[in-house]
């Protein structure tokens, strides 16, 4: 992990929502929308965890998925933990759950990471697999048109966390990853496979996220792995009051833009 911030020009909208799950449910339907309206298909990776969790039951209401065309979204994950999809700690298990059976999307459009495999390199490299099968590309890359990622309070997004060697990976798509700190080794996608999606969703709740959030967008602190998610279009944050509780007021509007090795302040549009 580079221990100095990007030095990249990065876009930023950053959104702090007042009903962060109905709102940001509505904005996907609306983002589905249009893109099904340019292309036949979309390509989206799911998150996991507990604010990916509110914001499923949200997606999941009939009014606000009503204008959603699940068969034409293709579903994947950005990362799974060592379970099989019944457990009760497989992200997967809780997408399919609270969202896509509640939603209708057809088994055929679901594409989820074998966290169940006793081998987690080879489900990795399975993995890689499916998303080179079924991606279109950008450049060599496998590109989602939509990824959805959650922060933890250390700063981590997908299983990169802080201190894991996953972060150092520039060639693999897709890493079984070990995560000293919680005990296990989990699947997920890399850096590389985030740079090359057409759009990045960031979503967290809560006030224990109010502190990395305020690192990542404001400090872009490099210690962070969340700091290092840098897409090819403008990175969208969504939070709710809680989560955005210590960002200042400027970083508010529609569009910021934040530059890196010089002392520029972000600037917002
Ligand atoms: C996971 C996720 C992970 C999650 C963050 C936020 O496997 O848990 O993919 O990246 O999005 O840890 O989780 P919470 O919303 O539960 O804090």
């Amino acid at each position: 992990m580079p221990d100095t911030a990007p030095e990249v020009e990065l876009h930023m909208q950053v959104h702090v929502l007042e009903d962060f799950p109905t709102q940001a449910a509505q904005r996907f339907v609306s983002w589905c929308a249009a893109k099904i309206s340019q292309q036949a298909r979309i390509h989206v990776a799911l998150t996991g965890g507990g604010t990916a969790k509110e914001f499923y039951e949200a997606l999941a209401r009939p009014e606000v998925r009503a204008g959603l065309d699940v068969r034409a979204i293709d579903f994947y994950e950005g990362d799974e933990r060592p379970v099989p999809p019944s457990s009760s700690e497989s992200n997967w298990g809780m997408a399919e759950a609270i969202f896509l059976d509640p939603a209708g999307v057809p088994a055929e459009n679901r594409h989820r990471m074998l966290g169940e495999a006793e081998d987690l390199h080879a489900a990795a490299r399975e993995y890689e697999h499916v998303l080179c099968e079924h991606l279109p590309r950008h450049g060599e890359v496998p590109a989602f048109d939509l990824l959805l990622l959650g922060m933890g309070a250390n700063g981590h997004t997908a299983s990169l966390f802080p201190e894991t060697a996953a972060l150092a990976e520039r060639e693999r798509l897709v890493v079984a990853n070990p995560v000293p700190e919680i005990g296990m080794t989990r699947l997920t996608i890399t850096y590389p496979m985030i740079k090359a999606a057409h759009a990045v969703w960031i979503i967290a709740s809560g006030q224990e996220k109010a502190e990395a959030a305020y690192r990542a967008i404001e400090l872009r602190d490099p210690l962070l792995p969340v700091t290092h998610v840098m897409p090819r279009s403008p990175l969208v944050w969504l939070l709710d009051q809680a989560a955005g509780s210590k960002l200042s007021h400027r970083l508010l509007s529609p569009l910021c833009s934040v530059s890196h090795g010089s002392d520029v302040n972000p600037t917002c549009e």
